[in-house]
């Protein structure tokens, strides 16, 4: 097929747009192509040629499981963008739905979508129309859905897991409670919820009059995880459209109230939960976790790309496990020295804090009680929470 421009077509409803494949109209010449075992089209691999009979709508929906949302590890068919798919002889036709901001990602979507359905036999003519809408999270975008009460939502992400991120949310969220401000937490990590654990709570949320969940409340600051909602040990089991409704239905269905900041404690990775979390509410802007160690940095600069892609500012970086200090005072920097003041001068942002391995913070945060409740007189690392918690207040000013 040949690759035909792409052009966009205003419809009728307000900010809403829908892309089409006008250099594609005449159904164009297909390559040669075969299907391996797992239904992944290979160039001039088989028999299978054109036999004028339509394609199987399933077949396309699988064959675009190889598209991802840009910057994303998700694909578009998982995480629901897929919203219709027709076959007639000669002519596929597949419709996809998409909250961005951002008129890269439709055309990404877009011309991605080609590059898997345009090689397949019997495709015939390859429509993809795509229907943008604007999307409520981007900061910086047109609509901007905000939590009624909060001045900041801050995401603490980091792209590797293991890395700190719980163990950063929740004292930065104690260290901020503790300057002053009024404080939530919420655990966007639905597989490995750490909140409950970290707080030293394991109480049941109740919800209020308008059927809005109350956040639980410990050391001053107001929570809410996936880890209230379960028992014990056992494991969410949750599928994709469920961990999205989850995970928005925290954002949008708590009873925060009065709040200045909002942090959210991210999953690992740069999956459809945060995808979900950018689409349903305005994330002012992001702390990133690392070690100092090159395999965490490569990580964060996914989640930093990822970030970039959805108009989510990065408002610094938090450097974890940046060394051990033994009882004489001497420092060893066990995962390296100096990554994370490189990579935030890179990236042009604040190096916030960094916070030592500490075995009181460890066993702060198994035993509910984090780190940064001391005083910095009383401890290091709280000392280090606290100071990054008066730099993440005079960069975002509340
Ligand atoms: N500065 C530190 N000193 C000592 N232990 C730490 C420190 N930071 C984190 N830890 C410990 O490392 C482990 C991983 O930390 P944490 O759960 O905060 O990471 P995470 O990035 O949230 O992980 P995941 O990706 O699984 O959500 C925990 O056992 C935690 O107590
Ligand atoms: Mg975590």
């Amino acid at each position: 097929m040949g690759q035909g421009f792409y052009g966009i077509r205003a419809e009728a409803v307000a900010s809403c747009v829908v892309l089409s494949h006008p250099g594609c109209a005449d159904g164009g010449v297909h390559k040669p192509v075969g299907i391996t075992g797992d239904h992944k089209p290979v160039a001039n691999g088989g028999d299978l040629g054109e036999s004028g009979a339509p394609m199987n709508p399933d077949f396309v929906r699988e064959a675009l499981r190889q598209v991802r949302y840009p910057g994303f590890s998700r694909d578009i068919v998982s995480f629901g963008l897929v919203k219709n798919i027709t076959c007639e002889p000669g002519l596929t036709v597949v419709q996809i739905e998409v909250q961005t901001a951002d008129p890269a990602v439709p055309e990404r979507i877009f011309q991605d979508c080609h590059a898997v359905l345009d090689p397949l036999p019997d495709i015939g003519h390859a429509r993809v129309e795509i229907e943008v809408k604007g999307a409520p999270a981007a900061a910086g975008g047109q609509v901007r859905a905000t939590i009624p009460g909060v001045k900041r939502i801050i995401a603490v992400a980091s792209g590797k897991g293991g890395v700190g991120k719980s163990t950063v949310a929740a004292n930065l969220a104690v260290a901020l409670a503790a300057s002053g401000a009024k404080v939530g937490l919420c655990d966007c990590d639905l597989y490995g919820p750490s909140v409950a654990q970290m707080f030293g709570t394991v109480e049941r949320p109740l919800a209020n009059e308008q059927d809005e969940i109350i956040p639980i409340e410990a050391h001053g600051v107001k929570l809410m995880s996936m880890g209230f909602l379960l028992d014990g040990s056992s494991p969410v089991i949750v599928r994709g459209p469920m961990a999205t409704r989850y995970t928005q239905q925290f954002l949008r269905q708590v009873a925060w109230g009065e709040l200045d900041y909002l942090i959210l404690d991210l999953p690992p990775g740069t999956g459809d939960i945060q995808l979900t979390i950018v689409q349903t509410v305005a994330v002012d802007g992001a702390v990133i976790v690392t070690t100092p160690q090159e395999v965490a940095l490569i990580d964060a600069r996914k989640a930093v790309s990822m970030f970039g892609k959805v108009n989510v500012p990065i408002l610094g970086l938090i450097e974890n496990m940046s060394w051990f200090e033994c009882d004489a005072g001497k420092r060893y920097h066990l995962f390296g020295n100096g990554g994370g003041a490189r990579e935030a001068e890179l990236l042009g942002v604040p190096l916030f804090g960094q916070i030592p391995i500490d075995v009181p913070t460890r066993e702060g945060g198994d035993a509910g009680k984090p780190v940064a409740l001391l005083s910095a007189e009383a401890n290091k690392v709280a000392a280090a929470f606290h100071r990054t918690a008066a730099a993440v207040r005079s960069k975002t000013g509340v």
